[in-house]
């Protein structure tokens, strides 16, 4: 398969975000929520076809295998927030949010209902995974709704229909209910498709507490923190733990509305908290 011929069907990568955001609007109802493809406009659409079609089991292994050595050059979390921002050059600076924008509400918002530091920081660094799109990935494999990989699709994954034109879905051992995995192992045994989460977590993770692993590795996991698939294959501890990722959600859906951050305002209070968990440069 050709993945290099697929033209990049988003007009920018947060488009899938305010897609995620529209369906999930507050105060929507399920089943005003069934409808979620009157949101999905052609872009979109056509972005999780090529999403379900080309995130194969093979394809994940090989994306961990080529990023989550972290062996791509040592870099601070402010050159990496200032690299991201790269990827809206030619937006239109009075409608859109620059990604650092998008940080920095996420973590403001977080701040101001007064939770943890590591809480805020982690807001702060959730996208900042989206530079595999400046590393050549096609936006398929950056963003989108994550899933499991090697077992059978959840009908709560959006545009399920799909999936039907991913090489898995003639292999009959990934189209069991387990596939390749042991009832309830546990989700950090279980492969999700390849995107901004699992690097962003591959990348913080020696740094922040295990609740921020989880908001990290798995904030884009509608399926499971939304609606509840996957259950069989998670444990105690990660039912447990997905408490966090439901708390962190909100924040990352519904804070664009809020005022642009005044960076000369916050930068001090931020550098200190990037100084208090990171080392001047980490692994990318
Ligand atoms: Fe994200
Ligand atoms: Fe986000």
């Amino acid at each position: 398969m050709d993945t290099v011929l697929e033209p990049q069907p988003l007009k920018e990568l947060d488009e899938w975000d305010d897609f995620v955001a529209t369906r999930y609007k507050q105060g929507k109802s399920e089943e005003e929520f069934r409808n979620y493809k009157e949101d999905a406009n052609p872009t979109v659409t056509e972005f999780y076809r090529q999403n379900h079609k080309y995130q194969t089991l093979d394809f994940v292994l090989k994306k961990k295998a080529e990023y989550c050595g972290l062996t791509r050059g040592k870099k601070s979390i402010w050159e990496m927030a200032e690299y991201l921002n790269t990827l809206v050059d030619d937006s239109d600076p009075d409608t859109d949010l620059t990604q650092i924008e998008h940080l920095l509400q996420t973590s403001e918002a977080i701040r101001k209902d007064g939770h943890p530091r590591w809480f805020v920081l982690t807001g702060l660094v959730h996208d900042l995974g989206k530079v595999l799109c400046l590393c050549g990935e096609p936006q398929w494999a950056v963003v989108g709704d994550t899933f499991p990989v090697g077992c059978a699709w959840s009908d709560q994954i959006v545009f399920p229909e799909f999936f039907a034109n991913n090489p898995d879905s003639k292999v009959p051992e990934y189209q069991t209910k387990y596939g390749i995995y042991e009832p309830n192992c546990g989700l950090d045994k279980v492969h999700l498709s390849w995107g901004h989460d699992e690097y962003i977590y591959t990348v913080t993770r020696n740094y922040l507490p295990e609740s921020a692993h989880y908001m990290l590795r798995y904030h884009s996991f509608y399926a499971a923190h939304r609606h509840g698939a996957y259950r069989h294959l998670m444990n105690s501890h990660d039912e447990e733990m997905f408490e966090w990722v439901r708390k962190f959600n909100p924040y990352d859906l519904y804070s664009k509305g809020r005022e642009r951050p005044n960076m000369k305002e916050i930068k001090p209070y931020y550098d200190d908290l990037v100084a208090e968990f990171f080392p001047e440069k980490i692994d990318w």
